[in-house]
């Protein structure tokens, strides 16, 4: 039997900290690989090196040549710039954009049958781009961002309830970017919607922190951009494609007429199981609902625009 082989693209603090959650999950041997010599070696040895004292059975090897990545079964792609205070996530484009290229052309010549995890930003943007790059089926690529964007907006409502962070489920959809949106309709605290709990102002309030979420955490680490609650959220998606989990997840998929949008990705709840997408789940909407998600889109789309793939 062989153990999954997860390829992690990018050995900075998004990489490294999807390595050391999967590891600790035992999702299969990882390859941490990126352009820096050294880097990905020494953190991948370092990482392996906790596993008789974690007590996990995974090799992690660090590596420049993407012939290390060979067979594949997911490749994460996390290369590229963060973020500096004062930027928005689409100022990165394009030298993320050119980064994408790169890494999609080597998946698809090493990995051929891999699913891909995207988190590098513009999000949206970036898993478009490699989606096309690839050539790979729309159900084997998905952005990270809903998931992300959901747990900081399921952190604050505990918070604002004092109540276990376990017990607050929700979903962010739309973009990942500013004008995302929390569906506080949909949102509970141990199965009673919120909008009961919480004062208006308060949950108001609280969407808007969670729509500058990532831009807080840039805010105070003054170079680079969030990377535990975004490589957790990842290796969730990671674990639900590589134990066929069937999980219900906001992701960024690629949709064709789901939410009356096509061809573009972007953050919409779906089963997530060995199939990747398995479904992309349309979810009631209200007119105001609809008219913010649409807003999202437009967002997306109008950076996908300034991109030629
Ligand atoms: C964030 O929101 C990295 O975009 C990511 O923190």
């Amino acid at each position: 039997m062989r153990r999954n082989k997860i390829t992690i693209v990018g050995a900075g603090n998004v990489g490294a900290t999807c390595a050391h959650w999967a590891a600790s999950k035992e999702l299969g041997d990882i390859v941490l690989i990126d352009v820096a010599e050294g880097i990905p070696q020494g953190k991948a040895l370092d990482l392996m090196e906790a596993a008789p004292v974690e007590g996990f059975d995974c090799h992690i090897i660090g590596t420049n040549d993407y012939a290390d990545t060979k067979d594949s079964d997911l490749v994460i792609v996390t290369a590229g710039v963060a973020r500096k205070p004062g930027m928005s996530r689409d100022d990165l484009l394009k030298t993320n954009a050119n980064i994408a290229i790169n890494v999609a052309e080597n998946i698809a010549k090493y990995s051929p049958n891999a699913h891909v995890i995207c988190v590098s930003n513009p999000v949206d943007v970036i898993t478009y781009i490699i989606y096309k790059t690839t050539g790979f089926e729309p159900n084997r690529v998905m952005g990270m961002a809903g998931v992300l964007d959901s747990a900081r907006y399921r952190t604050f409502v505990a918070l604002e309830l004092g109540i276990s962070f376990e017990d607050v489920s929700a979903f962010v959809l739309g973009g990942h970017g500013d004008d995302m949106v929390p569906l506080v309709r949909y949102t509970y605290a141990g199965g009673i919607p919120i909008e009961k709990l919480i004062s208006q102002d308060r949950i108001e309030a609280i969407v808007e922190r969670t729509r500058k979420g990532g831009a807080e955490i840039v805010s105070h680490l003054k170079s680079g951009s969030a990377y535990y609650a975004p490589a957790a959220s990842v290796i969730q998606m990671a674990e639900a494609i590589l134990k066929d989990k069937k999980r219900i997840l906001p992701v960024a998929a690629y949709l064709q007429g789901e939410y009356e949008e096509s061809n573009i990705f972007a953050g919409v709840p779906a089963i997530i199981g060995g199939g990747g997408i398995e479904k992309i789940i349309e979810v009631d909407l209200t007119t105001d609902e609809e008219a913010s998600l649409k807003k999202s889109f437009q967002s997306v789309r109008k950076v996908l625009s300034e991109v030629n793939v």
